[in-house]
């Protein structure tokens, strides 16, 4: 993988990751595809909306459909047909939201499948394993996170697996690509440690020790603390990342929130809120949100956004919206989750472009503005 820093200002950054499928440029959004699919849409959406990168989910594939039938499809470029970047969580996320049916110990994670019942146990070589299979650009290494808040002597258990489990990852790696397995695939490490300063400070300075990584995640955030802990918690932990590689917000988060920890020094973003809200009715708009449930918007001839370029936007009103969601038409998840990705990828090009521009501090300025006036 290629990194270039193409303008700083501040903390802010804007860069290049150049990957073996696509070339992409950060603050970057990844829309989540867990199931090989970004919910509603499919590869052709995302590529005209200018999707160089979405997420799979290791967890999920290796249950269903297995990552070897992937792999006899070309992995998860050919299985899909979206030709750009995929990265893959590694099950560590999983073993957390699914926690009545799962298990860590020392040596790595057993799982009890939500869709059969039976057992399965991941370790740092076995998820690096099902990601060679699944071929994506860039695989997540398995993680032990855990809920906020929580004892002191559970976060530090967390980092410690955490550290364990990268340093076999790592090792592990090295000698597959010796092998030519996994050549042009990239390794990421993740951050935990809770929002207590020494625990992220001790994560922070281990993983990052191990300089064969090729990226760093800040994991663990948004699971329940107080947003103003993240924003500090990444605050604190990016000073202990290195420059020159990037730096990757897992699972975060709203609008405000990628402004905030750009503003912070993150370089890549995923969260299934625009897709999850999509479904819900809430659509993002750069004058605030807008809940399609209104009784008002049963006859409003207007599109979501006057000032948006989305395929949704351009052709319907929100009358009709209104409509398919009241009638329960899939037209609608799929016409409502191309307008709230459009807007986290148009979000991110302009607020790189105003890095490049050193115009950083009026973008944010102007972002909170917009949406006071509403
Ligand atoms: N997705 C959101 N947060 C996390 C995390 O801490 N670890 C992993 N593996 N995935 C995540
Ligand atoms: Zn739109």
């Amino acid at each position: 993988m290629q990194f270039t820093i193409d303008a700083t200002q501040n903390k802010a950054r804007a860069c290049t990751i150049k990957t073996a499928h696509s070339t992409i440029q950060t603050p970057v959004f990844m829309p989540v595809g867990t199931q090989a699919t970004v919910k509603a849409l499919d590869a052709n959406d995302l590529l005209s909306m200018g999707a160089k990168i979405i997420l799979g989910n290791t967890y999920h594939l290796y249950l269903r459909p297995g990552s070897k039938l992937i792999k006899k499809f070309g992995g998860l470029h050919g299985f899909s047909k979206f030709p750009n970047s995929f990265l893959t969580d590694s099950g560590g996320f999983q073993a957390f939201s699914l926690s009545d049916n799962s298990k860590p110990d020392e040596n790595g994670i057993m799982f009890r499948s939500h869709i059969d019942g039976s057992k399965h146990y991941f370790t740092p070589q076995s998820v690096l394993d099902t990601q060679y299979d699944l071929g994506s650009d860039i695989m997540m290494i398995l993680d032990d996170l855990v809920a906020l808040p929580n004892t002191k002597e559970r976060i530090k258990k967390s980092i410690e697996r955490t550290t364990k489990w990268a340093k076999e990852a790592i090792t592990y790696h090295k000698q597959q690509q010796e092998k030519g397995i996994g050549v042009n695939q990239n390794i990421f490490a993740i951050i935990q440690g809770g929002t207590d300063k020494e625990f992220r400070k001790m994560s922070a300075q281990q993983l990052c020790a191990l300089e064969d990584f090729d990226g760093y995640a800040i994991g663990g955030l948004s699971v329940g603390e107080p947003n103003q802990d993240m924003y500090d918690t990444v605050e604190w932990t990016t000073t202990f990342m290195p420059e020159n590689k990037p730096r990757y917000l897992m699972g975060v988060g709203t609008p405000e929130d990628l402004i905030e920890n750009i503003h912070r020094g993150v370089d890549m973003f995923d969260c299934v809120m625009p897709t999850r809200n999509a479904r819900n009715g809430t659509l993002f708009t750069s004058f605030g949100r807008v809940n399609i449930k209104k009784a008002m918007y049963k006859e409003d001839a207007l599109p979501i956004d006057e000032e948006c370029d989305c395929y949704t936007c351009k052709n319907f009103t929100k009358a009709y919206l209104s409509h398919l969601y009241r009638a329960g038409e899939i037209t609608y998840f799929r016409l409502a989750s191309i307008h709230n990705i459009n807007y986290y990828l148009t979000l991110m090009r302009k607020a790189r472009e105003a890095i490049l521009e050193n115009k950083w501090e009026e973008f944010r300025e102007n972002f909170y503005e917009k949406r006071a006036k509403k």
